[in-house]
C-alpha cells in the first residue's frame, strides 16, 4: 500500500490519520484553560498492557510527584509523567500517535527528561513498530487484537536527581510506528516513590545534530581531497562474498529493522594497495563538559588494511585490523576539548577487492565513556568490566568465601551495573563486599594500574555506588583514589561513608608526573555492616578541567583520618619508621574509645598516654600551601582526670623558628572534663588558618602526666567562610600560653 492511498482509506473508515503526524509534533505541555495539554500524546496505555503517564506541574509536586518545575524551569508549566505509584509494578508508557515511515532522512527526537527518587530504575525511549494494517483502529477497539514489536532506542538509569536534562535521539524507519516513552519502577525499592518526567518533546526531520545513519546521504560528512587517493562510498548490503557488511548496523543489531546503509570504502579495482580515504565530520563546537563519541564499525573482509580515527591535536589511533567476521562493533571515545575539533576517519585498502571497511550510525552523547574497543585509545585506564578488568590488578580470590573485592554482576541483593546500553546484556562491575566476614575494619583491598608516567594533566572518571541496607548505619566505609610513587602514597580523592541508592559520577584531576606512578582504587572497611562499595566505567581523558567531584570527595594532601599510618604527617622522634608508645602512635587494641572516622573498635586514630609521668610529644603535618586559607578541623577526646592535659597546635613558617600557637585546650577547661575511666566521647574542634607568606608546617603537640589524648580525621577545608574557633577560647584560659 502506497503512503498515498492509506490517509484516503483512512478517512473511509472515520479515522484521520495523517501520515506524516509524528514528524511535526512538538510538544511542551503549556496549559490551556487551566489545564496542562498532553498535545497529540496519547497517555493512556491500555491497549499496550502497561500503565499509564499523566500530566503533571511543579506546582502539584508535593501533591502526585514529579520535578518542582517543568524544563524551562516554571512551577506553573506543565510536564509529562510517570509516577510509580500509578505504575502497580508495571512498565508505564505515553506514546505518539502512530505515524508512517521516517523516510531515508530519519528524524531527531530532542526531549527534556527529569529523574527522582528511589522507587523509579530507568527511562527508555522505544520504538514501536506495528503490524497491524491500522494501528489506530486497533488502539480505539479493544476487541481488535494490536501486534506490534518493539526497539530501544535510548536508555537512562540513574536519577537526575529532580534535575531536568537534555537528550536527542537519531532513528529511521520503514514501517508504521509509534515512540514510546518507557518508565520502568526499580525492583529493590518497591516501597519509595519515583517518578520519570519528560517535556520539550519535539520531532524533526533528518538527524539530529552531529549524528548521522547513512541511511539517505553522507549528512554533514565529507570526503576530502586533502591527501588522500578515493572516496568514501554509501552502500546498502555488500554485492562482494567475503567482504563488506550484509547489512547496515541498526538492522544487523536488530533484525526486526529491515532498512538503512553506510558508509564504507570500495576497495574493488581500481584500489591499490594502501590507497587511503578520508571522511570528515563537521566542526564539532567546545563543550563545557566532556562527551562521548559513539559510532560503528564492520571490518569484514581477509584483505583488511586499517581504519584510524583522529582530531586534528591528536595522534591517530588505529580502530581495528583484519577483524575478518561480518560484525559491527561498537566504538567510542570521550572529548574533553574547548576548542572547535572536526573527526576525521581515514581508512586504508589492504588487498584489493578483499577489505571493504564500513562506518554506521555516529552520535554524540554527554559525559565520557569508556573508550572501545578496548586498546584503541591511548588510554591506560578505561574500562567497562563488562569482559574482564582490563589493565586494572585486582588481588587474586581469597581461598576463604567471601573475596573483599572482586568482578560481579547484579543480583537481587546487589544493584545492577551502570554500563549504559541500547541493549540487553549482563553488565558487570567492581565490588568491594562490606560483608566479607574475614575483613576488619579499616582493612583495605586495591584496584591499582600499571606504572605510568603521566606526561599530560587528565581526568579519572569513575561511576560509585556506595550503600548498606542498614538505614541507619552512617558509617559504610569509604573508597579513595590514592597515587603510588614508590615509598610515597597520595590521596588524591576520598568518600566515606556517604549512603548512594544510585550510581554516582566521580572524577579527580591527575597532575602531570616526572615520576612514574601508580593509579590505585582502594576500598576500605567500615564497621561490620551489610552492603557494598561499586565502582565502574573508569574513563581517563586528557584534561586539566577536572574538578573534584562529588565536591564532598576533596581532599587536600595533609587530610588525614589516621586509618593505618599517619598518612603525610611525622611523629616527631620517630627513626626508621620505629614508633613507641611513648610517643603519639596509633593504638591497635584501644578498649575505651571507637574511631571517629568509621566508630569500630581496634584502633584508626593517633593516641598519646601515659601513666603518672610527664609526657610530651608532637606529630608534624607535611608542608602547607601557604596562598590559601583553611578551615583546619578535627576531633579529639581526653581520657582520665589530669589537671595537667594539654592540647595544642602551632604553625611553624619556612625558615623561621617562631612557633605560633593557633589552638590550645588545656583538659581542666574542657566542659564536662573526665571524671573516671568512663567511656570517653569524641569532641569537635576547628579553628581557622589565615594565608601566609610561605609554605608553613602545623605541629600538634600533646601534653599528659596520668590520661590521654585521642586525634582523628583532621581536615583542611579550603576557602571556607565562617570558621569559628572551636572550643570557644576560655578567658581563663589565657594562662596557657606561657606554660
Ligand atoms: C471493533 O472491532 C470489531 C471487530 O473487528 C467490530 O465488530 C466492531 O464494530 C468495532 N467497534 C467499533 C466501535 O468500531
Ligand atoms: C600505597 O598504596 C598501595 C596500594 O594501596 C599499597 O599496596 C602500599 O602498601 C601503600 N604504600 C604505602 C607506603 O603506604
Amino acid at each position: 500500500m502506497t503512503p498515498w492511498i492509506r490517509p484516503l482509506l483512512c478517512l473511509l473508515l472515520g479515522v484521520v490519520v495523517w501520515p506524516t503526524s509524528v514528524i511535526s509534533q512538538e510538544c511542551s505541555f503549556n496549559e490551556e484553560d487551566g489545564e496542562v495539554t498532553t498535545c497529540d500524546l496519547v497517555m493512556d496505555a491500555a491497549p499496550f498492557h502497561r500503565s499509564s503517564w499523566r500530566a503533571g506541574r511543579g506546582s502539584t509536586y508535593l501533591w502526585q510527584g514529579g520535578p518542582k518545575t517543568d524544563a524551562q524551569g516554571s512551577t506553573t508549566g506543565g510536564y509529562g509523567m510517570a509516577n510509580v505509584a500509578d505504575m502497580a509494578g508495571k512498565e508505564a508508557w505515553m506514546t505518539t500517535r502512530p505515524g508512517e515511515s521516517t523516510g531515508p532522512e530519519g528524524r531527531c527526537i530532542s526531549f527534556s527528561f527529569s529523574m527522582g527518587q528511589l522507587g523509579v530504575d530507568f527511562l527508555e525511549v522505544l520504538l514501536v513498530s506495528y503490524d497491524n494494517e491500522n494501528p489506530e483502529e486497533a488502539l480505539s477497539n479493544s476487541s481488535i487484537p494490536l501486534h506490534y514489536r518493539l526497539t530501544t532506542l535510548w536508555r537512562r538509569r540513574q536519577t537526575t536527581s529532580g534535575l531536568w536534562e537534555a537528550a536527542q535521539i537519531t532513528y529511521s524507519t520503514q514501517e508504521q510506528h509509534s515512540i514510546a516513552f518507557s518508565a520502568s519502577p526499580d525492583p529493590h525499592f518497591i516501597k519509595y516513590r519515583g517518578f520519570v518526567a519528560v517535556d520539550d518533546i519535539a520531532f524533526n526531520v533528518g538527524p539530529c545534530e552531529n549524528e548521522c545513519l547513512f541511511d539517505k546521504d553522507l549528512c554533514d560528512w565529507k570526503n576530502t581531497n586533502d591527501e588522500d587517493d578515493f572516496d568514501w562510498s554509501l552502500g546498502w548490503s555488500s554485492d562482494k562474498l567475503g567482504t563488506g557488511p550484509a547489512k547496515d548496523q541498526a538492522s544487523s543489531i536488530d533484525p526486526r529493522i529491515t532498512t538503512g546503509g553506510y558508509a564504507y570504502i570500495d576497495s574493488a579495482a581500481p584500489r591499490l594497495s594502501g590507497d587511503i580515504a578520508r571522511l570528515v565530520s563537521e566542526v564539532l563546537q567546545p563543550r563545557e563538559q566532556p562527551f562521548c563519541l559513539k559510532f560503528w564499525v564492520n571490518m569484514h573482509g581477509g584483505g583488511l588494511g586499517s581504519l584510524r580515527y583522529r582530531r586534528p591535536w591528536l595522534n591517530s589511533r588505529t580502530l581495528g585490523e583484519k577483524t575478518q567476521l561480518d560484525f559491527w562493533y561498537l566504538c567510542q571515545q570521550t572529548v574533553a576539548s574547548d576548542q572547535e575539533s572536526q573527526v576525521v576517519f581515514e581508512a586504508s585498502v589492504g588487498l584489493t577487492g578483499a577489505g571493504d571497511i564500513s562506518l554506521d550510525s555516529f552520535r554524540v552523547t554527554d559525559g565520557p565513556c569508556p573508550s572501545q574497543p578496548v586498546g584503541t585509545s591511548r588510554s591506560w585506564g578505561d574500562c567497562t568490566f563488562r569482559a574482564g578488568t582490563c589493565k586494572w590488578y585486582i588481588p587474586a580470590r581469597s581461598p576463604y568465601d567471601c573475596s573483599f573485592l572482586s568482578r560481579v554482576a547484579g543480583t537481587h541483593y546487589d544493584p545492577p551495573g551502570h554500563t549504559e546500553s541500547w541493549y540487553h546484556f549482563t553488565d558487570m562491575y567492581m565490588k568491594f563486599d562490606l560483608n566479607c566476614y574475614t575483613i576488619q575494619p579499616r582493612e583495605s583491598a586495591a584496584m591499582v594500574s600499571p606504572e605510568l608516567k603521566l606526561t599530560e594533566a587528565s581526568c579519572l572518571s569513575f561511576w560509585v555506588f556506595m550503600f548498606t541496607n542498614v538505614a541507619t548505619q552512617i558509617h559504610v566505609g569509604a573508597l579513595k583514589v590514592v597515587l603510588v610513587y614508590g615509598e610515597r602514597n597520595e590521596t588524591v580523592w576520598r568518600l566515606q561513608n556517604q549512603q548512594h541508592s544510585h550510581w554516582h559520577y566521580a572524577q579527580v584531576l591527575l597532575p602531570v608526573s616526572p615520576d612514574p606512578v601508580q593509579v590505585a582504587i582502594v576500598g576500605v572497611q567500615g564497621p561490620k555492616v551489610t552492603g557494598m562499595i561499586g565502582v565502574d566505567d573508569i574513563t581517563v581523558f586528557p584534561s586539566s578541567q577536572c574538578p573534584v567531584l562529588p565536591s564532598s570527595a576533596s581532599v587536600e594532601k595533609q587530610d588525614c583520618t589516621f586509618d593505618h599510618n599517619f598518612c603525610l604527617w611525622k611523629v616527631e622522634g620517630e627513626s626508621a619508621g620505629r614508633v613507641t608508645t611513648d610517643t603519639w602512635h596509633l593504638p591497635t587494641d584501644n578498649r575505651v574509645l571507637k574511631d571517629h572516622t568509621f566508630n569500630a573498635d581496634g584502633g584508626g586514630f593517633v593516641y598519646l598516654f601515659s601513666f603518672r609521668s610527664k609526657k610530651e610529644s608532637r606529630i608534624t603535618s607535611p608542608k602547607i600551601d601557604g596562598n590559601s586559607a583553611y578551615c583546619l578541623t578535627f576531633w579529639f577526646s581526653e581520657i582520665y582526670e589530669d589537671e595537667d592535659a594539654k592540647l595544642s597546635i602551632f604553625r611553624v613558617r619556612d625558615g623561621e623558628d617562631d612557633e605560633e600557637v593557633v589552638w590550645s585546650v588545656k583538659q581542666k577547661h574542657l566542659t564536662d572534663p573526665p571524671v573516671s575511666d568512663q567511656r570517653a566521647e569524641w569532641r569537635y574542634a576547628q579553628v581557622l588558618l589565615e594565608p601566609q607568606s610561605s609554605e608553613y608546617e602545623l605541629v600538634v603537640e600533646g601534653k599528659v602526666y596520668d590520661s590521654s589524648w585521642a586525634l582523628d580525621d583532621i581536615t583542611f577545608i579550603p576557602d571556607r567562610d565562617n570558621c569559628k574557633l572551636i572550643p570557644a577560647k576560655d578567658k581563663d584560659d589565657e594562662d596557657t600560653e606561657d606554660d
